[in-house]
């Protein structure tokens, strides 16, 4: 086993109902509320106004920013930070999914800083200090309600990348799955596709003596291949919900991680760009890249692959494995190649390029320009 420091400081508040005890934690860190959320879910589903009431019984000073979108951008981040500044709130509240999440974590670092928050990403500043988040979570996915990354996109940089700080993990986070039935069945989906995905980049990362953390691996991919296709059959089943949700907070929390080094993050990476150039939901991106991974790392990490198969599927060989993942991913109405998505016509030489320029999976498995340009052949 790796060495390794186990830490994880988010208060979480799961299950029906939890929300009631929003104002306690709220004032605690004061009255002056900078309400971030993104594109109008909030309000369709009477969550927005559900926090609003809650905020008024507590007599809170709410300022907003709404409008964050899905694959967020720095530029909302900057407009946020300064609407925080300038109105010196005591606390950040993201009510979303991960895209606003992550756009709070970037704010709640920024206000105290003044500084534009891509230089953290372009790691020209470290944060310091940071205004207390609090997150309410509706979508289930990512992770970021119990994790210290944030995902930004800067398209004059043609970037999208992340951003960790032990500042940014949100003081409390509260997740009623009840809120997470308004999810329509695509991103709900790709929701499961993302928890599967954090759990193989950890199993793939730096690591391999860490058999107890490879077998949380196991438990948390089962759980969603056994859950995530009944309740796409049945949005609104709150049970499901709950399982999904809390699989996909553990799936990203730092528990798989324990006895590594590191997750592998290269699938994520590739997965980063092709969002950035087609705006491809997240989980969608990793549906396509990781079967094209597996198949590309099939002969260098043969055994590894096997041994995952043979937990989940009962296959014997690293073929079967991968083939097997691909089948779920179509079953739950993933795309597993590009040419699966409508409406957009992936340019090879584009992706190719922006992969040299970002060094995309150079972290742990090292993929060299050769195997850019044959994983992209096996996305196409
Ligand atoms: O705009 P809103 O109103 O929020 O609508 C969203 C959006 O259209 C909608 N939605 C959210 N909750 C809903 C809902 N619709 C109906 N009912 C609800 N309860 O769903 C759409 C997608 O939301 P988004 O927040 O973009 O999805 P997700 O949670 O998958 O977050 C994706 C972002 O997180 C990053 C991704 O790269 C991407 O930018 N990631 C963050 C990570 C982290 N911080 O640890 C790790 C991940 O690997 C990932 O990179
Ligand atoms: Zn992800």
């Amino acid at each position: 086993m790796e060495n390794f420091v186990a830490y994880n400081p988010t208060s979480l508040h799961f299950g029906k109902d939890v929300l009631n005890g929003l104002p306690q934690i709220l004032n605690r860190f004061g009255k002056k509320v900078l309400l971030v959320y993104g594109t109008g879910s909030i309000q369709r589903n009477g969550l927005y106004n559900h926090i609003i009431n809650l905020l008024k019984s507590m007599d809170a000073e709410v300022f907003e920013y709404s409008g964050i979108r899905s694959n967020p951008v720095v530029e909302d981040v900057d407009a946020a930070a300064a609407v925080g500044r300038e109105n010196k709130v005591d606390v950040v509240l993201a009510v979303g999914g991960g895209s606003v999440i992550d756009s709070a974590k970037i704010i709640s670092i920024a206000i105290p800083s003044e500084t534009p928050a891509w230089n953290y990403f372009a790691r020209r500043a470290m944060p310091r200090t940071a205004v207390p988040l609090v997150a309410v979570l509706t979508l289930a996915a990512t992770g970021t309600e119990m994790n210290p990354f944030a995902v930004l996109s800067n398209h004059a940089a043609e970037t999208k990348g992340s951003f960790s700080s032990p500042l940014m993990y949100p003081k409390h986070s509260f997740l009623d799955p009840q809120y997470t039935a308004s999810v329509p069945k695509n991103y709900t989906a790709y929701g499961i596709a993302d928890l599967i995905a954090h759990s193989l980049e950890a199993f793939f990362g730096k690591g391999e003596e860490a058999t107890l953390s490879d077998r949380l691996v196991y438990s948390i991919i089962l759980e969603a291949m056994e859950y995530g296709p009944e309740l796409l059959n049945d949005l609104e089943n709150y049970k499901l919900r709950a399982k999904i949700m809390y699989a996909a907070t553990m799936a990203l929390n730092g528990l798989t991680m324990h006895g590594r080094a590191s997750g592998e993050w290269g699938v994520h990476s590739i997965g980063h760009i092709l969002s950035l150039l087609y705006d491809v939901p997240h989980g969608a991106s990793l549906t396509i890249v990781y079967p094209a991974w597996m198949k590309l790392m099939k002969n260098r990490l043969n055994d590894r692959i096997k041994l995952l198969g043979n937990n989940l599927f009962g296959s014997s060989t690293a073929e079967e494995t991968i083939e097997q993942m691909e089948l779920f991913f179509k079953y739950i109405g993933c795309p597993v190649r590009l040419s699966d998505l409508g409406g957009i016509k992936p340019d090879a030489d584009e992706i190719y390029r922006l992969m040299v320029q970002s060094k995309a999976a150079t972290y742990v498995h090292k993929l060299n320009e050769d195997d850019y340009r044959e994983i992209i052949k096996l996305m196409m």
